[in-house]
């Protein structure tokens, strides 16, 4: 397991150089209408494969970018060159790399490195979660009345989208909802007690992966939006400080109107 969580690290911390490093010259396009993706997105998911297949050349691998290793290997990495590549194109320093590792499908390891704030942000399985070594752990607020809440909703979702109701209707009920560009981020965010919950319908894998590890290393609850078991392959994640603003949360985010 050391093995792993150190590569994971070393690993992330190679993505985020590779991002600085383009941050000053890089060009963006759609691959879809304002789904951004940079040379830097490209470069960072080719390092952190090379890398990791240099140690683990059996291993199953899947990146956001291009990266679709399968095989016999119970292990497979999850990565994410680039979580909130919008921000990275705006200059807007709220981005990281994410990178997970599942055993037979169960999430094992999982780091997230923030190269603006040189925040690594780590945790393996049943040994607790890390803020650059040392321990964190989610807050302890209980009332979604006190709460600082944050949401991913789809790009480009309209008015009538359910996805804004559910936003419309948390901001009513908790202190503030905000919504910032990298999931990843905002998973490690509940993980240290900067905020106490963080849910989207439409979150990818590499989103998700090592981010749901280390919310529940750190004494956090991921569930889905309905409050039964989240699953990396569904769209549909609710992680929270675990206290009793996650079910107050539910029933808001299960609302009909
Ligand atoms: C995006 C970010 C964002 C979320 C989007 C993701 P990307 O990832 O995590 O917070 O709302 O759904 O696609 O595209 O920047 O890697
Ligand atoms: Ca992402
Ligand atoms: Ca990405």
């Amino acid at each position: 397991m050391t093995e792993f969580l150190a590569a994971a690290q070393a690993a992330a911390r190679l993505g985020g150089a590779i991002l600085q490093e383009w941050s000053r010259k890089f060009t963006a396009r759609e691959k879809s209408p304002a789904n951004l993706v940079t040379e830097a997105d490209l470069a960072s998911e080719e390092a952190i494969a090379g890398y990791l297949l240099e140690r683990f050349p059996d291993h199953q691998m899947l990146g956001e970018e291009s990266l679709n290793r399968t095989g016999n290997s119970p292990f497979r990495w999850i990565i994410d060159p680039l979580d909130g590549t919008s921000n990275y194109v705006h200059r807007f320093p709220y981005y990281a790399v994410s990178i997970g590792l599942e055993e037979a499908g169960e999430l094992i390891a999982g780091a997230i490195y923030d190269p603006n704030r040189d925040e690594m942000f780590a945790a393996a399985k049943g040994q607790g979660a890390t803020l650059n070594g040392e321990s964190i752990r989610v807050s302890d607020e209980s009332l979604l009345a006190n709460a600082m809440c944050m949401a991913s909703l789809p790009v480009k979702a309209d008015r009538t989208h359910v996805a804004v109701r559910k936003f419309l209707n948390a901001l009513e009920a908790a202190q503030s909802v905000q919504r910032s560009g990298s999931a990843a981020l905002n998973l490690c965010s509940v993980a240290c007690g900067r905020i106490e919950a963080f849910w989207s319908n439409s979150l990818k894998p590499w989103d998700m992966a090592a981010g749901v590890l280390i919310v529940r290393e750190a004494g956090g609850a991921v569930t889905n939006t309905s409050g039964t078991l989240f699953d990396v392959n569904i769209p549909d994640l609710l992680a929270t400080n675990g206290a009793g603003l996650h079910g107050e949360l539910v029933d808001v985010l299960t609302r009909e109107s």
